[in-house]
């Protein structure tokens, strides 16, 4: 019987508080037994050191469209057809904005552009309550809703980093895996 091929997933990496998660998030992709490479914003690696993410996908993590020098490879074409899926998680509010708005400004974004419509995106949005519920969040998400090959795994009610009750919790990790495995046809 010829074995299943291993699929590939993009992690895509934002500047919110709950990057963090991100770790784990890895750690069960990779115990599913999908190959996994991240990709941070730039704000993302003033949070948390790319190194770690190294280290937990045996991979290297790119973050900066232009600062390796002797690198001019298309990063953004080669990781977005190396991709069966995307998911972003944490999504920063801006970063969401960025999503509704075919804004590629960096790595990140422009890998989200490129992507072939076929491959699934799994966007995982965490914030505070008042940017998920001011009305140009709402706006942004609703338009992200209507790209047919996006998933939008919605925040929950709990404490926030500030430690304010509301909604903007990033959804439970198994719950981004089970919509990136139900986009996936798995
Ligand atoms: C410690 C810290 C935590 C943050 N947490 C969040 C967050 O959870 N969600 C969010 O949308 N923005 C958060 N921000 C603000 C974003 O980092 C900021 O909007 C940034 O421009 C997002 O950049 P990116 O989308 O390119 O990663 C946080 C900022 C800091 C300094």
């Amino acid at each position: 019987m010829k074995a299943k091929k291993q699929k590939n997933i993009l992690l895509g990496v934002t500047a919110g508080v709950a990057i963090y998660k991100s770790c784990s998030l890895v750690r069960i992709l990779r115990k599913r037994g999908f190959a996994v490479k991240v990709v941070m914003t730039p704000n993302a690696t003033k949070l948390i050191s790319s190194k770690l993410f190294e280290s937990l996908t045996d991979e290297k993590v790119y973050a900066g469209m232009f600062e390796e020098i002797s690198d001019y490879s298309l990063k953004h074409i080669a990781l977005s057809k190396w991709a069966d899926a995307f998911i972003v998680a944490p999504c920063s509010a801006n970063t969401v904005a960025k999503l509704a708005h075919g804004i590629c400004d960096n790595l990140l974004t422009s890998i989200a552009l490129a992507l072939p419509q076929n491959k699934p995106v799994v966007v995982a949005p965490a914030m505070n309550t008042n940017m998920w519920k001011n009305p140009v969040t709402r706006k942004n998400i609703s338009q992200i809703c209507e790209i047919k090959n996006y998933t939008i795994v919605n925040p929950q009610k709990g404490v926030l980093a500030s430690f304010d009750k509301g909604e903007g919790v990033l959804a439970p990790l198994e719950d981004i895996v089970k919509q990136l495995k139900a986009a996936l046809g798995k």
